[in-house]
C-alpha cells in the first residue's frame, strides 16, 4: 500500500513519486492550501494539497486528526523560509496528488502529544492511542533494540535460548503466586512462575551448559514505579562457573548494550561488599552518582547526655551515623530541613538532627544546632575532624536501630542528590557482593536474602553453627541506585541444600513436597552452576530515562494490578467456575460486573 515510511523521506527523494500511509497528526488550512502532517512509526512528513488538486483537495479538507490516509504525491524541497530544522523531514514536503481516506477517527479522548496533561488512568485505558505518541513509540522501539542486542550479546557468548513453562508450580522468589485452577485435576492449581529459577537449574543438570531466556515472570506483590506484577527478565544460567565468570558475562552484556544502543562507555564496574554498601550508603543498592556518605559516629556519642544519641550508640542493634552536605548551610533553609525531617519520618526516623558549621574555629559558638549543647566540645572537635567539615557545611544525623538509620539516611542521601543536583556522573554501575545468606523476618525467623538455592560461602557445619553470620555467593548489579539484576552460584550438593532448608525451618517433607524435583535432580550428577537475572523493564526504563517501568511496557498494569484496556481481572460465569471446581464464597452481586467481597 505504500512506497516509503513518512518519517524516512529526505532530500534524496526530491522529485520522486511516493505513496505514504499514516495518521493525521495535524491538519492546517493556510489561505486555501491544506497542510497535513502525516505520521507513522518512523516520524512525520508534511503533505500539501492545493486547490488545483480538485476532488483530492476537497477530500483533504474533510480529514480530521487521527484519520488514516493513503497519500500519493511528489517530494519537493521546501522554500528556505519554511524549512523546519526541528523535524527530520523538515527540508522537504510531499505535494499531494492523490488521497484516500482509509479510515476515519473520532476525536481522541486526549491530545496525542508529548506534553499531555492527562492522568495516567486515561492513558492506560486508551493505551493503543497513548502508544501513538512519539515518546512511547521511541521507548518501545528502543526496548526492541535492547532485546535484540541482548540476544546477540548472549548468543555470541555461547548461550542457548530455551523456553521454560508458564503453567508450573510455585517458585521460591518470596512474592505471592498467581494461581491458575486446573480443570482436569480437581482442587489443584498451577502457579505462574515468579522466575524460571528451578527450570534453569534443571537445564544445567541436563547439560545445556549455557542457557538464556527473555522470560516473563509473575509476582503478586506491592507495586511501585519499578515493579510490575508481570515483568520480563533476561534470565541466564551457566555450568562449571564461579562468581567472576557469571559477572563477566553479565557485565559484558550490559556494557555492550550501553555502548551499542546509547554510545555510552560504562567502564569497569567496581565491586563493593554488602557490608560496605550498608555502612557507607545505608543501602544494598547504592546510587554512586551521589557523593554523600554515611559516617559512623557511635563511638563518639556513647557518653553524651542526649539520650536520642547515646541510646543507639550503646545498643548493638542501634546505629548513629552522620552525613556531611558540603556547602549545605546556604543551600538549606529551616523550612527545607523541616521537610527533610518529614521525609525521613516516612522511613521511621523520629527526627533529623543537624549542625550548621558557621565557624569551625569556634566550637563554642560557631556551630548552630538544636543538639550541639548536648555534645561536649572535645567530641565536637573530633566530629568536625572526622566529617572533614568546613565552614558553610551542614551535617545531618540519624540515630535509631540500624535498619531505620540505614533506610532513612540512605533515602535522604538520594533525595539530596536529586534536589541539590549533586550528581558526579550520569551513570554509576557497580556489583554488590558478599551478601549475608539470611535475614531475620518480622516474626524473628530467618529467610533467604536471595533464594534458598543460593550457595553459602561456608561449609555445612559452619552454616549450621552460625547461619546469621554466613555470607552467600550472591551478587547484584546496581545502576544509579536501581537493582538491575541479581544472581548467585547455586547449591549443587544435596547435603548443603538440606542444611539451608533446615536453617530456613523448612522440614524434609515440605522441601520434598515443594522442591522434590530439584532435590531429586541434584542426585543425578548436577554440575556446579550459577547464574543471574536482569529486569529488562528496569534496564529499558533507565536507558530511556523514563520515570516508571509502566512507560516502557506496551500494556502495563496499574498500581492496583489491573489492565485498564481489557478491564482485567474480570469476573467469570458460573459455568466456567463449575468446570474449574470452584465456588466463590459469596454469590455474584446481581447488578455489578465484579464478584461481591467475601
Ligand atoms: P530477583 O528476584 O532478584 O532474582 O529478580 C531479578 C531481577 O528482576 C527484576 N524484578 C522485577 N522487575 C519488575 N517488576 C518486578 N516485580 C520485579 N521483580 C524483580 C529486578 C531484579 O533484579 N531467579 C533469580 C535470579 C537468579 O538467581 O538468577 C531472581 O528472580 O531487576
Ligand atoms: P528533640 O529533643 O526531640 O526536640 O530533638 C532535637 C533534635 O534532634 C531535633 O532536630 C530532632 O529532629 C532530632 N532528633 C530527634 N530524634 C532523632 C533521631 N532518632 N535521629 C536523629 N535526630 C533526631
Amino acid at each position: 500500500m505504500r512506497s516509503h515510511y513518512c518519517g524516512d523521506i529526505r532530500q534524496g527523494h526530491i522529485d520522486e513519486n511516493v505513496t505514504l500511509c499514516g495518521w493525521v497528526d495535524r491538519r492546517r488550512d493556510h489561505g486555501g492550501v491544506i497542510f497535513i502532517d502525516l505520521r507513522d512509526r518512523e516520524g512525520i512528513v508534511q503533505v500539501v494539497f492545493d486547490p488545483d488538486g480538485g476532488e483530492f483537495f476537497e477530500l483533504a479538507d474533510t480529514v480530521r486528526g487521527e484519520y488514516v490516509l493513503q497519500v500519493t504525491g511528489k517530494v519537493r524541497a521546501r522554500d528556505t523560509a519554511t524549512v523546519n530544522a526541528s523535524m527530520a523531514t523538515g527540508e522537504i514536503e510531499v505535494f499531494g496528488t492523490e488521497l484516500k481516506i482509509l479510515n476515519a477517527s473520532e476525536t481522541p479522548p486526549f491530545q496525542l502529544d508529548d506534553h499531555i496533561q492527562v492522568g495516567e488512568e486515561v492513558r492506560l485505558k486508551y493505551r493503543y492511542l497513548d502508544l501513538r505518541r512519539k515518546e512511547m513509540q521511541s521507548s518501545l522501539q528502543l526496548r526492541a533494540k535492547i532485546s535484540s542486542q541482548v540476544r546477540q550479546s548472549l548468543e555470541s557468548q555461547g548461550f542457548l535460548d530455551i523456553e521454560t513453562p508458564i503453567l508450573t508450580r510455585a517458585t521460591p522468589e518470596g512474592a505471592r503466586d498467581y494461581l491458575v485452577p486446573s480443570r482436569t485435576h480437581e482442587g489443584k492449581f498451577f502457579a505462574l512462575p515468579q522466575s524460571p529459577q528451578l527450570f534453569k537449574q534443571l537445564l544445567m543438570v541436563s547439560g545445556f551448559d549455557r542457557y538464556y531466556q527473555i522470560a516473563r515472570c509473575f509476582r503478586d506483590e506491592d507495586l511501585r514505579a519499578d515493579r510490575q506484577p508481570e515483568f520480563t527478565q533476561i534470565d541466564i544460567e551457566a555450568s562449571f562457573v564461579e562468581e567472576q565468570q557469571v559477572m563477566d558475562v553479565a557485565e559484558t552484556m550490559v556494557s555492550d548494550l550501553f555502548s551499542k544502543v546509547l554510545n555510552v562507555d560504562l567502564g569497569k564496574f567496581p565491586h563493593m561488599t554488602y557490608a560496605e554498601a550498608m555502612d557507607r550508603y545505608g543501602s544494598d543498592k547504592p546510587d554512586l552518582r551521589v557523593p554523600l556518605e554515611l559516617v559512623e559516629i557511635g563511638d563518639l556519642m556513647k557518653g553524651v547526655e542526649f539520650k536520642v544519641f547515646s541510646g543507639p550508640a550503646n545498643d548493638p542493634k542501634g546505629r548513629i551515623a552522620a552525613m556531611l552536605v558540603a556547602g549545605g548551610n546556604e543551600k538549606m533553609s529551616r523550612k527545607q530541613i523541616d521537610n527533610y525531617t518529614k521525609f525521613v519520618g516516612i522511613y521511621g526516623a523520629k527526627g533529623l538532627a543537624y549542625i550548621k558549621c558557621n565557624d569551625i574555629a569556634d566550637l563554642e559558638e560557631g556551630l548552630q544546632s538544636p543538639i550541639v549543647k548536648f555534645i561536649p566540645v572535645t567530641v565536637r572537635a573530633t566530629l568536625i575532624e572526622r566529617m572533614g567539615a568546613q565552614n558553610g557545611d551542614l551535617i545531618f544525623f540519624g540515630a535509631d536501630t540500624i535498619k531505620v538509620v540505614n533506610e532513612s539516611l540512605g533515602a535522604l542521601r538520594c533525595k539530596l542528590g536529586e534536589d541539590l543536583d549533586l550528581y558526579t556522573s550520569k551513570w554509576a554501575p557497580l556489583w554488590v557482593i558478599d551478601f549475608p545468606m539470611f535475614e531475620t523476618d518480622d516474626k524473628g525467623g530467618l529467610t533467604a536474602i536471595h533464594h534458598p538455592f543460593t550457595a553459602p560461602s561456608v561449609g555445612v557445619d559452619e552454616l549450621l553453627k552460625d547461619p546469621e553470620e554466613s555470607l552467600s555467593r550472591a551478587y547484584d548489579m546496581v545502576l544509579n541506585g536501581t537493582e538491575l539484576g541479581g544472581g548467585s552460584i547455586r547449591i549443587h550438593d544435596q547435603g548443603m541444600q538440606k542444611a539451608v532448608f533446615k536453617v530456613l525451618g523448612i522440614s524434609d517433607e515440605e522441601a520434598q513436597e515443594k522442591f522434590g524435583f530439584l532435590l531429586d535432580a541434584l542426585k543425578f550428577g548436577a554440575p556446579p552452576h550459577g547464574g543471574v537475572a536482569f529486569g529488562l523493564d528496569r534496564i529499558v526504563m533507565l536507558m530511556t530515562e523514563m520515570e516508571s517501568i509502566r512507560d516502557v511496557i506496551a500494556f502495563p498494569k496499574t498500581q492496583s494490578a489491573q489492565c485498564l484496556v481489557t478491564d482485567a481481572p474480570g469476573s467469570v460465569d458460573a459455568k466456567q467456575l463449575k468446570e474449574l471446581h470452584l465456588r466463590l464464597r459469596a454469590p455474584l452481586a446481581p447488578s455489578t460486573d465484579k464478584p461481591a467481597e467475601s
